[in-house]
């Protein structure tokens, strides 16, 4: 029988406790044990960053840390954006600008930018560069990616704050990325 570890933890802001094997990245309990499947698996050698969720106000590649290791701390992950079906605001810009093909690297973009925006609200483009360097696109180019956080910056996101509610002509489109996300 394999031995399983009890964790208590918080993910989006609510108490979890969950039991996982060691052996099981934060990742695998995400996606297998709590269906969170918004997270990525991508490389699994965090090189690709689809897997990113924020830990203690850090973005981390949820395939490098231990789901143990998610003991006592506060993850954020994709789920955790929008607010019902209202889209964060770095969400709704992203799909203003374009910025994702097949979406399987958008989570993970989306995390960082969000890391970023959390602890620097007005980033030079440079430095969202920087912070989304770990992150790999593989459809998009980057571009339309950094337009969308600029924008996101300009039009103030804080560290929590969601994005108008949607119009008739987005609500469609917010309820596909929300889908998407699941997959
Ligand atoms: S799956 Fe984690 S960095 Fe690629
Ligand atoms: S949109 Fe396909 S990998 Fe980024």
């Amino acid at each position: 029988m394999v031995h399983k570890v009890i964790v208590e933890t918080t993910i989006n802001g609510d108490p979890v406790e969950l039991l996982c094997e060691p052996r099981q990245s934060l990742l695998e309990v995400l996606r297998d044990e709590l269906d969170l499947t918004g997270s990525k698996e991508g490389c699994l050698t965090g090189d690709c960053g689809a897997c990113t969720v924020i830990v203690d106000g850090r973005a981390v590649c949820s395939c490098l840390m231990l789901g143990a290791e998610a003991a006592g701390k506060h993850i954020t992950t994709v789920e955790g954006l929008a607010n019902g079906a209202t889209l964060h605001v770095l969400q709704q810009k992203f799909l203003e600008h374009a910025s994702l093909q097949c979406g399987i690297c958008t989570p993970g973009f989306l995390m960082s930018a969000k890391a970023l925006l959390d602890h620097n609200p007005n980033p030079t483009e440079g430095e969202i560069r920087y912070a989304l360097a770990g992150n790999l696109c593989r459809c998009t180019g980057y571009d339309k990616i950094v337009k969308a956080v600029v924008d996101a910056a300009r039009h103030g996101v804080g560290a929590s704050q969601h994005g108008k509610v949607p119009t008739e002509s987005t609500a469609e489109v917010t309820r596909d990325i929300l889908e998407r996300e699941k997959r």
